[in-house]
């Protein structure tokens, strides 16, 4: 399997996975326009999407794409029934498209019903993680939110984290502004600077490498405790509540 992306909106992605056969599948699709052009450019043949949450965002694109390419399955969670599914999966699922298995996991926090998928080596995590950060907690659900990350976080060290948004750069500030010195981070600060004036993406990431420069991976650190002022008896889940929140006030 091949994969490939496409940034709409302001910072959205939508992933593509495809074979050499020319089938692919599409992961939340914002808007139709642009997915439809590069599927007819590449000659694609699109056999299914992929929704990971019930959000305009990544699912805005699926009404029209689904009357280009009618033979389309549509997957996604309950909470996405409204946007065209038409196979509703939940944890535990394992669902083959190109041949290959898909295993669903429930990882809630962003949505109270949000997926994410896993195909060996690529995870598509819609909102839930990002590079350096992860997403906002609605409704409350940070202890959802903390297990989605520790569940993402136990996958293999060399999955391919496909995150739905760039914001790369503006979790790093953040980061370093709560550890300034943490040399890792400001490197790669620096490289994805680069990368982005160069009209480059900072994606797809990995989890060994999140485990080293995404904070809300590191929630465990006696290190970040003392950058963030807190006792160090305070649990793993204290430690990302206040991280949540103080990125949630930060930006
Ligand atoms: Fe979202
Ligand atoms: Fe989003």
């Amino acid at each position: 399997m091949m994969i490939k992306k496409i940034l709409i909106l302001v910072d959205n992605y939508v992933w593509f996975l495809y074979d050499i056969r020319g089938f692919c599948l599409i992961v939340d699709p914002g808007l139709s326009e642009p997915v439809i052009q590069l599927i007819e450019k590449e000659k694609w043949q699109p056999r299914a999407i992929l929704l990971t949450h019930n959000h305009i965002d990544h699912t805005g694109g699926v009404q029209k794409i689904v009357e280009r390419f009618p033979q389309i399955t549509v997957f996604g969670p309950k909470e996405t029934k409204q946007y065209g599914v038409n196979k509703i999966v939940t944890e535990g699922d394992k669902i083959i498209i190109l041949d290959k298995i898909f295993y669903v996991f429930f990882t809630p926090g962003h949505t109270s019903g949000h997926v994410s998928y896993y195909s060996n080596p690529y995870l598509f995590c819609g909102d839930t993680l990002f590079s350096g950060g992860c997403g906002r907690v609605y409704l409350n659900k940070y202890l959802e939110m903390y297990n989605s990350i520790q569940k993402i976080s136990s996958l293999p060290n060399n999955t391919f984290l496909c995150c739905s948004h760039e914001y790369t750069v503006s979790n790093l500030k953040f980061s370093i502004f709560l550890c300034p010195d943490d040399k890792l981070i400001n490197l790669y600060f620096e490289k994805i600077k680069n990368r982005l004036i160069l009209g480059k993406s900072s994606l797809p990431s990995y989890i060994l490498f999140e485990k080293k420069v995404n904070l809300f991976l590191r929630t465990n650190e006696d290190s970040l405790k003392r950058a963030m002022g807190l006792k160090n008896s305070c649990t793993s889940f204290e430690v990302f509540l206040n991280l949540r929140l103080k990125k949630d006030f930060w930006s």
